[in-house]
């Protein structure tokens, strides 16, 4: 072993950890280069050291015991990629308590535990890294935690979940059913080990909960992010939303507002021609609004081996430089300094005003729309557009479709228009409601 190597220790060997050995091998000049160490794989653990892998695993020692790899004294970082909370957050707490720096694409330990977890690195003065775990291989966290350090950020959207786009992109151009278009994205390696987290919200809230405590220096606040999956979006939705100019994207959105931060992820009817309505398959996509900057877009792979990997890597280097800094001169965990974190509430979703799509079906009978738009305005929401879509044979018993597109209204109030417009006698559905977002 040369004498200035850094010794790394991997939990994790699936898509992503195969994916890191690939790019270490292939790159590893380039990457010492840049890095000014060498860095060496020295063990890794897998749960099944028998399967067969995308990558050479030769001179690295192999386990099935995580706690080898972290406690293995010639280990000077370790890499996470197993997800989940247990054993990683033991594994990486304990990491921690040995003065290692550890890299991690766990989004969802980071969400929800990220506070204790960087309050342990703090104390004992080493970093720990977490650019993989959103957006795959763009470099979103240091783009707003370092290179947007001059703004006020007002608010943050972004398509971040790889499998929910993968579907809804080849619900929309292939017209393939759900179950066949998911499946596809977990051979691929692209699904969450439970891929409900990638249809309900789960996944991106996690995600969403760290891009909002680092564009705003608020705590990670999980917990209090609104889901709402893509599970009951359907091709007639797509259809229809592509005839009025809109595209259907699961977003994830933080935005700052005087009550406080809105933090939520929904499907939501993007009008066409913005740019991040036309991100498709498992891309990803991020618009920071910022007042100096003005608003980017990140684009780039949000998922799988190769990409994650560039986002562990570029982490790994980061790591190694900040080996011969003083901890209270590195960047902080959540961009601003812990001390420095600000208490603005997160808003219930109650309280967040967006104009909506509603969809329902409705007996073909005289009276029944100006039913729909009296309750509508007597609520006060302002309709933008209405449509009848008569079938060939009329109503045939079940309604017809109608759909509405409506100014933006405090979320309240809609729900309670929502509960008067279901109860109407000629209304045969519900009322299904797809929030729009301009993002202007
Ligand atoms: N399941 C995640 C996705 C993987 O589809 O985006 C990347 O975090």
């Amino acid at each position: 072993m040369e004498t200035n190597a850094i010794r790394v220790g991997l939990l994790g060997l699936g898509c992503v950890g195969s994916g890191v050995i690939r790019a270490l091998t292939r790159n590893q000049e380039e990457i010492e280069r840049r890095a000014g160490r060498q860095l060496r794989i020295v063990c890794a653990c897998a749960r099944d050291l028998e399967k067969s892998r995308d990558c050479s695993t030769e001179g690295i020692r192999l386990t099935t015991n995580p706690h080898e790899v972290v406690d293995d004294s010639e280990v000077d970082v370790i890499i996470e990629l197993m997800g989940g909370i247990e054993p990683a957050k033991e594994l990486v707490l304990r990491a921690i308590e040995q003065g290692k720096p550890v890299i991690t694409a766990n989004k969802h330990l980071i969400a929800l535990h990220g506070s204790e977890v960087f309050a342990a690195a703090e104390s004992q003065g080493v970093n720990v890294a977490f650019e993989a775990a959103v957006a795959g291989s763009i470099p979103i966290i240091k783009n707003i935690r370092e290179s947007l350090s001059g703004n006020r950020i007002t608010w943050v959207a972004g398509i971040i979940n790889g499998t929910g786009n993968y579907i809804l992109s080849a619900m929309e151009k292939e017209g393939r059913s759900f179950e066949e278009v998911l499946a596809d994205a977990q051979r691929l390696g692209y699904a969450e080990a439970d891929p409900s987290f990638d249809v309900d919200g789960t996944d991106a809230a996690h995600k969403l909960t760290i891009l909002a405590s680092i564009a705003f220096g608020i705590p990670l606040s999980f917990e209090q992010a609104y889901r709402e999956g893509i599970e009951n979006i359907s091709a007639d939705n797509i259809v229809d939303a592509r005839e009025l100019g809109y595209r259907i994207k699961h977003l994830g959105i933080a935005r700052r507002t005087e009550g406080g931060i809105e933090l939520r992820v929904h499907p939501a009817l993007i009008p066409h021609r913005r740019l991040i309505a036309n991100v498709d398959g498992v891309m990803n996509a991020v618009v920071v609004q910022a007042d100096a900057a003005g608003a980017h877009l990140y684009y780039g792979a949000g998922a799988g081996g190769d990409p994650t990997a560039s986002a562990v890597i570029a982490d790994l280097v980061d790591v190694v430089r900040t080996l011969t800094t003083d901890a209270e001169n590195r960047v902080p965990h959540l961009a601003y300094q812990p001390h420095a974190l600000s208490d603005l509430p997160i808003l219930p979703i109650d309280d967040v005003e967006t104009a909506c799509y509603l969809k329902l079906q409705a007996r073909d009978r005289p009276g029944v729309l100006a039913a729909v738009t009296r309750i509508l305005g007597d609520r006060g929401i302002s309709i933008e557009a209405i449509r009848q879509r008569q079938s060939m044979n009329g109503d045939s018993g079940e309604g017809v479709p109608v759909t509405l597109l409506t100014h933006a209204v405090p979320e309240a109030q809609m729900n309670q228009a929502i509960v008067e417009i279901e109860v109407l006698e000629d209304v045969l559905s519900s009322v299904q409601r797809i929030r729009i977002e301009t993002l202007g």
